[in-house]
């Protein structure tokens, strides 16, 4: 038995949207400090809607699983949209992670965020979603 479901391990096995594109809007990084693990994300940005989303990790199983169903999630939606997701949304759009394994959900999330941040950043954007965001903050975590 494997302490993934089904759908992680699609996800896992046959990842959506891997790979960087050619002149991306904004890109994102983030380095997990539970295990070293990183995430970088590309985005597609045209009036305010993410049209397209990559991801590259150095990262585990669960984090490729997660930030396949995480750029499938943001894509089509407004940066405010994407950025109300949060890690949870997409351990639940996964069906669930190991406790142990919540964190590698939190890479996509933080470099979604920072990807926006940036973008948001570089065309004067004031966004909702970014308010009290901070790009250095050290990550907390329960696990
Ligand atoms: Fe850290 Fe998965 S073990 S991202």
């Amino acid at each position: 038995m494997s302490m993934y479901n089904e759908k992680v391990m699609s996800h896992f096995t046959n990842p959506h949207n891997a790979g960087t594109m050619e002149n991306p809007d904004a890109v994102g990084s983030f380095g997990s400090p539970v295990c070293g693990d990183m995430m970088e994300i590309s985005l597609k940005i045209t009036d305010g809607v993410i049209e397209d989303a990559k991801f590259r990790t150095f990262g585990c199983g669960s984090a490729i699983a997660s930030s396949s169903v995480a750029t499938e999630m943001i894509k089509g939606k407004t940066l405010e949209e994407a950025l109300a997701l949060t890690n949870n949304d997409f351990v639940a759009e996964l069906g669930g992670l190991p406790e142990a394994k919540v964190h590698c959900s939190v890479l996509s999330e933080q470099a979604i965020k920072r990807a926006i941040y940036q973008y948001a950043k570089e065309h004067d954007l004031e966004l909702e979603g970014l308010k009290g965001f901070d790009p250095d903050a050290e990550f907390e975590h329960d696990h």
